[in-house]
């Protein structure tokens, strides 16, 4: 019963996910067509707080980082948060060690550590959580700094609404999780995460 439950419960989150807050989903694209970021981020349903988002996933190619392209799909899904959500801040996690990625949305992005949840990754290692509040912090899309590099961002909306789509992304999804067990984590997962980006995009970048 237990592993027919399961693809259920990830269907169920990436519709959810994707239908729900598709504002939110943004990729880059390289002049080819080619996928070479992402960012997922979704609404929080908390009644005890204020109207706020959180970034689940993010991103980049390796050839591709340094480049200013996650700073520029960050603000993207920070802009839509703030003007079509109204949502009054943005929160998410990061590893203590992910100094790429504690440097973007500490120095870059200007989030600031709110908390510290100890072992919250699968294997043990701390998150920080951390916090950015609007409008301030979310300017609008900034031009990726290697601007030739990257030929546009696009929303990821209406991807999944292809049931195959659907079947591919959570099957990265689960091996995304399988990877979250190791120690590679952040760089594995994140790949096959971009992979899978990359499949699901083509048919976005085909319309
Ligand atoms: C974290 C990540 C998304 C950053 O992507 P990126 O496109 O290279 O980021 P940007 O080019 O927008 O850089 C933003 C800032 O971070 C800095 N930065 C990027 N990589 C860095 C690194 N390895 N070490 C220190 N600073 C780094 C940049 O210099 C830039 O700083 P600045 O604005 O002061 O000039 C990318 O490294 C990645 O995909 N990592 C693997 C997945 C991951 O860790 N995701 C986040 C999970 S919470």
């Amino acid at each position: 019963m237990v592993v027919m439950l399961e693809p259920l419960r990830k269907l169920r989150y990436y519709f959810y996910h994707e239908l729900s807050w598709p504002q939110l989903l943004w990729i880059a694209e390289d002049s080819s067509g080619k996928i070479v970021g992402y960012v997922m981020g979704k609404m929080e349903e908390d009644d005890a707080q204020p109207v706020h988002g959180h970034i689940t996933s993010l991103a980049v190619l390796r050839t591709h980082r340094k480049r200013g392209i996650a700073t520029q799909l960050m603000r993207n899904t920070q802009r839509e948060m703030a003007n079509v959500f109204k949502a009054e801040f943005v929160s998410l996690h990061v590893r203590k060690s992910n100094a790429a990625a504690f440097h973007l949305y500490n120095e870059t992005l200007k989030y600031e550590i709110n908390d510290i949840e100890k072992g919250y990754y699968a294997d043990g290692e701390d998150a920080y959580d951390m916090k950015c509040t609007f409008p301030q912090n979310a300017p609008g899309a900034a031009k990726a700094k290697g601007g030739a590099e990257v030929k546009k961002i696009t929303p990821m909306a209406g991807v999944t609404r292809d049931p195959e789509a659907v079947k591919r992304m959570i099957a990265e999804a689960e091996r995304e999780e399988k990877l979250k067990k190791s120690r590679e984590t952040t760089r594995e997962g994140a790949q096959a995460v971009l992979d899978a980006a990359a499949k699901v995009g083509k048919m976005q970048v085909a319309n």
